[in-house]
């Protein structure tokens, strides 16, 4: 009971691997973890956002636009992929960033820089207090210049976002199929919303029984499952009558799962486990997490099997939606990392 697709860029190399973390599996005992390189999606290490953009800047072509506006923290890999994408497509754009200006350009601000976006800056409380005026206030600067604006909101979590993971839910079932497994847990991280909502909303239209949870970053579970369901409403917005109808039933049922036991300290605070985990995976399979979303879903997981959460469950997928070039700004608290013993049990310091 799928619906029919929108136009789509062909932006991504898909399908991203998909791999059993063996070694990692032996280590901490308990369910089959499988990875889902979606950190190797393409576009320059863009993860998890270039699935959201595809759907998304193809609308935004569609409808004529020019210049594209987004927003995010100093170190947004969305912000980062939405700028390098706009590059190759050759269209210009604004990204509007939280935090203080920095000494010297690092990361994912570096790399913004380096493909041309036009950076403004904001300290944290006005732009969440104001960002709705931001985003006018420079849709307006930019149409008094001539040109057209398209607006992605923050992660590009929204209905056309939500096309970008919905598709990649297909892909995984017929990863699933290929290696034989029927695993009860699809595991993401969650920040704005999209990746999980996305992978919800595809597996409840294929009818299977594999389920979707979102680590948390950032806001609660009550958060995730009111801006899950605003999402879907805005995807299903966009169907027309007989999609709608085949599609409705599934979206009744749609469970949308979070846990949010992990996010420490806070958005893009770093905590010694989270960083621990990096290590280890690091280590045991060469895979590199990042301290803001996958090392801190990744180590949820990890804490979650320990505790017994997924005793009844054989295999779970784990996505990895990239972040790599937010790892460096943290160099100082993973150099500190290096230099200590393993903080909690069953981690080798290898
Ligand atoms: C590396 C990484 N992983 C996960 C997420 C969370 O995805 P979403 O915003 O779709 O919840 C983000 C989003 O910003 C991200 O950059």
């Amino acid at each position: 009971m799928l619906p029919r697709f929108p136009s789509k860029l062909s932006l991504a190399s898909l399908p991203s691997p998909l791999r059993p973390l063996s070694r990692l599996s032996a280590h901490i005992g308990g369910p089959r973890i499988w990875l889902k390189s979606d950190d190797l999606s393409g576009s320059t290490l863009s993860g998890n956002k270039v699935r959201k953009l595809e759907f998304t800047l193809a609308a935004a072509l569609e409808a004529g636009c020019d210049t594209l506006i987004t927003c995010g923290g100093l170190q947004s890999n969305h912000c980062r992929a939405t700028a390098i994408l706009a590059a190759r497509l050759g269209l210009k754009v604004h990204l509007i960033l939280r935090g203080d200006p920095p000494d010297h350009l690092d990361g994912n601000h570096l790399l913004d820089a380096l493909v041309g976006a036009q950076i403004s800056i904001y300290p944290a409380k006005q732009y969440h207090h104001e960002l709705d005026a931001l985003f006018e206030h420079w849709q307006q600067h930019y149409q008094n210049l001539g040109s057209k604006v398209w607006c992605v909101p923050t992660g590009a979590s929204d209905g056309w976002g939500l096309w970008g993971y919905l598709n990649a839910s297909i892909e995984l079932q017929n990863d699933f199929e290929r290696h034989g497994i029927e695993p009860e847990y699809v595991i993401c991280a969650t920040g704005s919303g999209g990746t999980q909502a996305g992978l919800s909303l595809g597996f409840a239209l294929q009818q299977t029984s594999t389920q979707v949870l979102g680590m948390a970053v950032c806001d609660d579970a009550a958060y995730f499952k009111n801006k899950a369901e605003h999402d879907i409403r805005e995807w299903a917005a966009l169907l027309d009558r007989d999609d709608y109808a085949r599609c409705a039933p599934a979206l009744e049922n749609l469970n949308v799962q979070t846990n949010d036991a992990y996010i420490g300290p806070g958005y893009a605070r770093a905590y010694p486990e989270a960083l621990e985990t990096i290590k280890l995976l690091a280590r045991l399979e060469g895979e590199i997490l990042d301290p803001v979303y996958t090392g801190k879903a990744f180590y949820g997981m990890l804490n979650e099997i320990k505790k017994g959460s997924f005793e009844h469950c054989s295999d779970l997928v784990f996505v990895h939606t990239g972040g790599i070039f937010g790892v460096f700004p943290f160099r100082d608290e993973l150099q500190r990392t290096l230099n200590q013993n393993a903080l909690f049990t069953g981690v080798e310091n290898a």
